[in-house]
């Protein structure tokens, strides 16, 4: 198992939408994802954060290639995704699984779940209906549900136990990269930290890639190895989650950690929380998109969009870092 080796690369990645604005107005566009490189490692987790609307499921959407990027590349084992042959695809696409948020609205309500869970096998193999039944039970242990509750439906659970199916499901095609957004922010914070103890516990096991993606920083703090912050479509800050979280360089990172409870934060310093709204990703701001809301900005943020640098271990979008 390839731990500690780049699964995924993402190169610039952009994902733009042209929204129609009634009869009598130009299209805009919307820059859902607009520049976003980094890689995701074998056994590791990289977790995306950031306010509502900063692109996190565009993201996931791209990585999961349930739609393609406009522009810029994406790489799974070193290989350009958009370039492999028709006869690898099915294989590619096995590899990146997805988990939703919401696992009322991705589960089929009319499904036992171990029909829920064998479907994928059905699907992309020729396995026998016995085998598929017996790896679907399987995979229910391996979740923390029991083998008798397999010819129940998915509202016979509970929350928790439901999210605990969409992994499994995840699971059942062995994926080298899970996607998840938002995984357990649907649930009582008690069942939150199972769910993410089991989450690890699977990556322990199974060297499985994670990127998650939340808006909850003590989520992130528990899970991450690496972080990476979104602003408006764009990373404005990535690196170790201890980085990160101790010493955080970009204004708009400092401000995310100050709204955080103390007890969250550890050692990150007092800093002025977020003020102001979020712009558009229609109408974005010229230059360093969080100018008008960063206690630092200087005229020239305004003016010259910031490239991502590298700084202490750490890269950040920011003239003032
Ligand atoms: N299919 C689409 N067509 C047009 N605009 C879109 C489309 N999908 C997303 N957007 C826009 O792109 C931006 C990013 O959306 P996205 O859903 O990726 O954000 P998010 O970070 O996941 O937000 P949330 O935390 O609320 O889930 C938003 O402004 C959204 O309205
Ligand atoms: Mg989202």
């Amino acid at each position: 198992m390839n731990r500690n080796k780049t699964i995924l690369e993402a190169h610039a990645l952009r994902r733009h939408y042209q929204v129609k604005r009634g009869l009598f107005r130009a299209p805009a566009i919307v820059k859902a994802v607009d520049g976003a490189s980094f890689t995701v490692t074998a056994g590791r987790t990289l977790a995306v954060v950031g306010e509502s609307g900063c692109g996190k499921s565009t993201l996931a959407r791209l990585l999961t290639r349930i739609e393609a990027p406009t522009d810029g590349a994406l790489l799974f084992a070193g290989r350009d995704v958009t370039a492999v042959p028709k006869t690898q695809e099915k294989a590619l696409r096995r590899a990146v699984q997805m988990v939703f948020q919401n696992p009322y609205g991705s589960l089929n309500p009319r499904q036992k779940v171990a029909d829920i869970l064998a479907e994928p096998l059905l699907i992309n193999t020729g396995m026998p209906r016995a085998e598929r039944r017996d790896r679907a039970v399987a995979m229910m242990a391996k979740v923390g549900l029991r083998p008798d509750q397999a010819d129940r439906y998915p509202h016979m659970f509970s929350g928790g136990q439901r999210q605990r199916i969409a992994i499994a499901r995840a699971l059942m095609l062995d994926p080298r990269v899970v996607v998840a957004d938002e995984p357990v922010s649907a649930l009582d914070i008690s069942i939150q930290a199972q769910v993410l103890n089991l989450m690890m516990d699977l990556q322990d096991e199974l060297g499985l890639a994670y990127v998650f993606i939340s808006h909850d920083l003590s989520v992130v703090r528990h899970i991450a190895d690496e972080v990476m912050v979104m602003y408006l479509g764009r990373p404005v800050e990535q690196g170790p989650k201890d980085a990160i979280f101790a010493d955080p360089r970009h204004p708009y990172t400092k401000a995310l950690l100050a709204a955080m409870p103390r007890v969250h934060r550890g050692g990150a310093p007092e800093v002025t929380p977020l003020t102001g709204e979020l712009p558009s990703p229609m109408d974005p701001p010229p230059g360093c998109t969080f100018h008008k809301r960063c206690p630092l900005a200087q005229p020239r943020c305004a003016a010259e969009v910031p490239e991502a640098r590298a700084l202490d271990g750490r890269v950040v979008a920011c003239h003032l870092a």
